[in-house]
């Protein structure tokens, strides 16, 4: 399965994501996760992405696109992908599409997570996310036993740098602008699947697999 996981900051995209990949046995590829190891590290890409994300911008497309295709080159995309995060402008769109056809492949669908916006603020405004193996929490739906320290493997917890009221605010307005116009551009290809985000993790994460598992058996059919 190719598919790609479109939403507004905070939809849950990376939460549902660690469920999907292992459902369908496919990796996860978040542009924002491999954006921000990139700053971390300190990389040519990082350096020139640090500003923009700090602000709630988005990085350049060219920078972006070129990073997505060297990852869906590895060996481990050759049975599909999960893509959270990117596609995010109609030129990203386009360049995917042509990325894929070189080898004569397509996307078997875009899954849109739609959150109101009210949920978005308050789901991003108590994420905690931990330094050292990226389990995300959240201060009142998912909290961590010990405050502060991973369940998982007892890490410090912090808080994303752009998880802060204005950048937030930003982050939205740069979502309705730039990738809200996705939604007619895929549903016009017919890739599109709207799926509702309220709910428990676990009950959004059924819709979206009933909806792919009976995506996947019609074009089998
Ligand atoms: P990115 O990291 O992709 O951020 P985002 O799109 O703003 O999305 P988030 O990661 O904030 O939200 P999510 O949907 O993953 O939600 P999550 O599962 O964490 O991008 C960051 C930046 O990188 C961008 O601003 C841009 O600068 C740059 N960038 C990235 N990709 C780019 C691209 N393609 N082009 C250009 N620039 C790019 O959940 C959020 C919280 O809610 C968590 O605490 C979670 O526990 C909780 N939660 C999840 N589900 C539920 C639920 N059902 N009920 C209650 N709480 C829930
Ligand atoms: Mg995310
Ligand atoms: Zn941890």
């Amino acid at each position: 399965m190719r598919i790609v996981l479109l939403g507004p900051p905070g939809a849950g995209k990376g939460t549902q994501a660690q469920t999907l990949k292992q459902i369908f046995g496919i990796p996860h590829i978040s542009t924002g996760d491999l954006l921000r190891q990139a700053v971390k590290e300190e990389t040519n890409l990082g350096n020139q992405a640090r500003a923009y994300m700090d602000k709630g911008e988005l990085v350049p497309d060219e920078l972006v696109t070129a990073m997505v295709a060297e990852r869906l080159q590895r060996s481990d995309c050759a049975s599909g992908f999960l893509l959270d995060g990117f596609s995010r402008t109609i030129a990203q769109a386009d360049a995917l599409a042509e990325e894929l056809a070189h080898s004569g492949k397509k996307l078997d669908g875009v899954v849109s997570i739609m959150v109101p916006r009210a949920d978005l603020v308050e789901r991003l405004s108590g994420r905690r996310v931990c330094r050292e193996c990226g389990a995300m929490y959240h201060e009142r739906f998912d909290p961590p036993k010990r405050a502060g320290v991973c369940d998982k493997c007892q890490g410090v917890l912090y808080q994303r740098s752009d998880d802060n009221a204005e950048t937030v605010s930003a982050r939205l307005a740069v979502y309705e602008r730039a990738t809200a116009p996705l939604l007619s551009y895929y549903r016009d290809r017919a890739l599109l699947y709207e799926i509702d985000g309220r709910g428990t993790p676990e009950e959004v994460c059924q819709r979206i697999t009933a909806t792919l598992k009976t995506a996947q058996a019609a074009h089998r059919s």
